[in-house]
């Protein structure tokens, strides 16, 4: 009698713990809840045990948008959490303009593309454990969640960053040439906006909309140099202002040429 109710306890007991509501008293503490949760209960939750990354978060380019929360990059549950926010497509969704597609031009992104199923997900982004780098390898690299690749960390930073891959020399002459690059693009955007600022009185949309163009186009230099993009440097970027420039010049004489004669009453360009 006493047995068959042992018996009978036992089976119990064996059948809860497969439906998992016996939980090993060694994890019960840590049972990780599976989800779906929300951003706010991510935030909330994730707040007491990592202050530090919350922090980042917070301070970083991705808190500001309400619509790229944690579950943006993660989903909305534990399971491969780390693994989804560690893949390229995480990012893809939302970056898909010159970033992500200077990025996937380059020999990195096409490295990734290539080796997608070889790569093991689970490894943290850290040195040694990738063939190339991701995106989240380079801006969010272990576990940071500002944007690891922030002008604001210094060069040092993305030197150390690219030096767990490439030799320090090269490295220093990858930026001594991005670098470079930068300031003559700057040196182009400068000029094309002292010649629109030269024709002040000129209302036209064409001109604002050259203006957005030479921003765009050096920001695909900036493309070109961050994301080793060869096509965006010289291709989407300092010919594109140049082409730029000649439109800027073009559009300005002719303005100086039209203007005293359209409008009488203004003063013509050489008055002061
Ligand atoms: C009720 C609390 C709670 C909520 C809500 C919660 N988490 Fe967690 N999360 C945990 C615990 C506990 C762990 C395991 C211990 C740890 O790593 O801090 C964990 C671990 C993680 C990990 C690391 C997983 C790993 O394999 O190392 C990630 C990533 C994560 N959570 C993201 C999220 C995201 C994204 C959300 C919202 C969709 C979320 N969490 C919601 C409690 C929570
Ligand atoms: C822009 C994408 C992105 C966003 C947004 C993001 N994460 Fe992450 N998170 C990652 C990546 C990538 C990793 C993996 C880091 C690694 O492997 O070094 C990660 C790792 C984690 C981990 C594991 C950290 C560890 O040290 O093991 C936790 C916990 C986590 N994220 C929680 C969150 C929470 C909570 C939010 C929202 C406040 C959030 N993440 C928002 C990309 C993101
Ligand atoms: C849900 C959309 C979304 C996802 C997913 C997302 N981002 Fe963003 N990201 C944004 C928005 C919005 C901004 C702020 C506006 C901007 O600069 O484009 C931003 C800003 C950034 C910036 C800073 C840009 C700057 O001008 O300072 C970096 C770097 C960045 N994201 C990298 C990533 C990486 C890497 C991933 C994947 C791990 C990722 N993002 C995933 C929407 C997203
Ligand atoms: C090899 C490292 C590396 C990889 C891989 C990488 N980035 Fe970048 N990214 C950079 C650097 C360096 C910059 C230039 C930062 C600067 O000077 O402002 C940059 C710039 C950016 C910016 C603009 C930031 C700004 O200040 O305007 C965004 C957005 C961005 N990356 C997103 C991505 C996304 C999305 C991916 C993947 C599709 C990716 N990056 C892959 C290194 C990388
Ligand atoms: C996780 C390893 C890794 C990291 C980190 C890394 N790279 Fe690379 N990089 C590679 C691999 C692998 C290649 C392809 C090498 C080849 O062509 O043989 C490559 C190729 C390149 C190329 C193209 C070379 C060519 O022949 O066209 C440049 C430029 C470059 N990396 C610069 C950088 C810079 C700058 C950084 C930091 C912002 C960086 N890399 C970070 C692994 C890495």
């Amino acid at each position: 009698m006493l047995w068959s109710v042992f018996n009978k306890m036992r089976s119990t007991i064996w059948m809860l713990s497969i439906f998992g509501l016996v939980v090993n008293p060694a994890l019960s503490e840590e049972t990780i809840a599976p989800g779906p949760f929300t951003d706010t209960e991510c935030v909330n939750c994730h707040t007491e045990r990592n202050p530090k990354l919350i922090r980042q978060w917070r301070q970083g380019p991705h808190a500001a948008d309400p619509g790229s929360g944690c579950g943006s990059c993660h989903g909305d549950r534990h399971k491969d959490s780390n693994e989804k926010a560690r893949k390229d497509q995480s990012c893809a969704s939302c970056h898909e303009g010159p970033a992500g597609h200077s990025y996937s031009l380059s020999k990195h992104g096409v490295i990734n593309h290539l080796n997608e199923d070889r790569q093991d997900w689970n490894q943290p982004l850290q040195r040694g454990k990738y063939r190339a780098p991701t995106c989240s390898y380079c801006h969010l690299h272990n576990g940071d969640h500002g944007n690891t690749m922030a002008p604001s960390h210094g060069p040092e930073v993305r030197q150390w960053i690219c030096s767990g891959c490439h030799s320090p020399r090269y490295v220093r002459e990858q930026f001594a040439n991005g670098k470079r690059q930068l300031e003559i693009a700057d040196l182009k955007v400068k000029e094309g906006e002292e010649l629109i600022a030269s024709a002040v009185d000129m209302q036209s949309g064409a001109l604002t909309e050259l203006k957005q163009r030479l921003i765009r186009h050096r920001r695909n230099v900036l493309f070109g140099v961050g994301h080793q993009s060869p096509d965006h440097q010289w291709w989407h970027g300092q010919p594109a202002l140049d082409g730029d420039l000649i439109r800027i010049r073009e559009a300005v004489s002719e303005f100086h040429r039209k203007a005293p004669l359209e409008r009488p009453f203004s003063r013509s360009p050489g008055d002061n």
